[in-house]
């Protein structure tokens, strides 16, 4: 089969083609039967006219039979609409397709939902349960191709940039991101357990002690944390590092990427200010009461994009326990005004950290910060979170042994890809840019998972199953 995409056919007046693809819609009108098309490129209204010859009543007949979301290819001729029937504002509007002869390739079942509409009305449990359906309908199918969009944009800038992409480990050790694990447990060494990564942190500055300076990567991240509408237990984070650089750098760096990125990909949106306004996470608190505040200047503006970076955040927090804990990275640099009290354990709660992270529309769609690349520094941090000397050696020995090889001074950041598309694409959660989401309890409806495993698995992995 000579194939024609629909969005080529009006490059095709007059001629006879063909196209494969989808009933999107069926209406008999008794003397003539219309059929509207959709494949990945668009949709055409299609047209069996009244029968004469056996052919055509043969066609007639196979389009009397067929309904929505039967899968279909279609010989048919191009004809131009007379003047008065032209849809301007719609593809294909100035043509139809006289179906001349129709192969049913696979039929289907009347859909558990609708697909064409917004879907906004239908219960998302059966949107996730059906989404291989549930996708098809026109704004998910545009929020996924604008992702892959952005995505292609982002890896095109950061290599011209000079970046490497490298993948980094799915099964690896637990890193302190401040969220539970997902384990993975291990059947040649019985009860020892692999973790998901909550991001590539560690790989990323080994990465820097590797010499590639400039990396970066679409990463998946599992973190086994409620979920709720900006969050999903795993997510993809646009992670980057950067060698020789101090926080102006990636700061840079990455609002340029930004700007190119909305100019680029979502043209009709405004940035509110450029430079992006930075406040302290101080500042922010008292203005805002938030340290990742919405500035929109008019709320109701779908099109306005205010980014915004938060500095200057304490290092250390107060657990419940009255313990110290990292506020967002251990492995994050005391800015070098305070790495003197980080030093001496002197003045812990007031010690600020180079982390800086980037708001925008009152999300937080990235954070990251320089690095703390000096061993007895690094040392110093987690002895102040309570980790014994054999703990660090043998959580972070490997961290060490690195930053005493020769790692230059180095940061980065990861964006929140999810939330970042999400407010792209105007959808109020980020289930909407992720082809197959999980529910708030973290189930995917249609796979069934998670799910029982068999005994037999069980026994290979030494585990018991104790039922809370
Ligand atoms: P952080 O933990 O701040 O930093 O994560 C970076 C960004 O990832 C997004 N994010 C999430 N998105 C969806 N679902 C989640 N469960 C979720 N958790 C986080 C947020 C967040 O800003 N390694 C550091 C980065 C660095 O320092 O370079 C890190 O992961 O948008």
């Amino acid at each position: 089969m000579q194939r024609t995409y629909i969005k080529d056919l009006e490059a095709h007046k007059g001629e006879t083609v063909t196209i494969a693809g989808w009933i999107d819609v069926r209406r008999d009108q008794g003397k003539l039967i219309f059929l509207d098309f959709r494949d990945m490129t668009g949709y055409v209204q299609g047209v069996v006219l009244p029968a004469k010859t056996d052919e055509q009543k043969a066609t007639a007949a196979i389009a009397s039979t067929v309904r929505s979301e039967w899968v279909v290819e279609v010989t048919g001729k191009i004809n131009v609409r007379p003047e008065k029937n032209v849809q301007k504002d719609k593809q294909n509007g100035s043509i139809e397709l006289e179906i001349l002869s129709m192969k049913v390739l696979n039929e289907a079942q009347t859909p558990p939902i609708d697909v064409r509409s917004e879907g906004k009305e239908i219960g998302e449990e059966s949107r996730l349960k059906y989404r291989y359906l549930d996708l098809r309908r026109p704004r998910l199918q545009k929020n996924i191709r604008n992702r892959h969009a952005v995505n292609m944009f982002v890896r095109n800038w950061l290599t011209k940039e000079g970046f490497t992409e490298i993948e980094t480990p799915m099964l690896t050790k637990s890193t302190p991101e401040g969220a539970r694990d997902y384990l993975v447990p291990s059947r040649l060494d019985n009860g020892k357990f692999y973790a998901l990564p909550q991001s590539p942190q560690q790989y990323k500055q080994l990465l820097m002690a590797a010499g590639f300076e400039k990396y970066f990567q679409l990463a998946r991240c599992m973190r086994d944390e409620d979920t709720r509408g900006d969050r999903q237990p795993e997510f993809t984070q646009l992670d980057l590092e950067m060698s020789f650089v101090e926080r102006e750098d990636v700061i840079a760096l990455n609002e340029k990427l930004l700007i190119d990125l909305v100019k680029s990909v979502t043209p009709h949106k405004k940035i509110q200010e450029i430079p992006f306004p930075r406040f302290t996470y101080k500042e922010a608190m008292e203005k805002y009461g938030s340290d990742k505040p919405d500035i929109r200047a008019d709320k109701n503006d779908p099109d306005l994009l205010a980014f915004c970076w938060i500095v200057d955040f304490p290092f250390f927090e107060k657990t419940d326990s009255g313990a110290w804990t990292f506020s967002h990275n251990p492995f994050s640099s005391p800015k070098p005004e305070h790495m003197e009290w980080l030093m001496k354990g002197e003045n812990i709660g007031e010690i600020l950290t180079t982390q800086y992270d980037i708001a925008l529309n009152g999300f937080e769609i990235g954070g990251g910060s320089i690095r703390n690349h000096v061993p007895t520094a690094l040392i110093q941090v987690l002895k102040t979170l309570g980790h014994t000397e054999e703990k660090i050696r043998e959580n972070f020995g490997h961290m060490l042994d690195a930053f005493a090889s020769g790692t230059p001074p180095h940061g980065g950041i990861a964006w929140g890809m999810d939330r970042l598309m999400a407010i792209l694409q105007n959808e109020p959660n980020i289930r909407e840019v992720i082809a197959f989401a999980k529910t708030g309890e973290g189930r995917d409806l249609m796979m069934k998972s998670p799910s029982e495993v068999s005994a037999a698995q069980l026994i290979e992995l030494g585990l018991k199953i104790n039922k809370a």
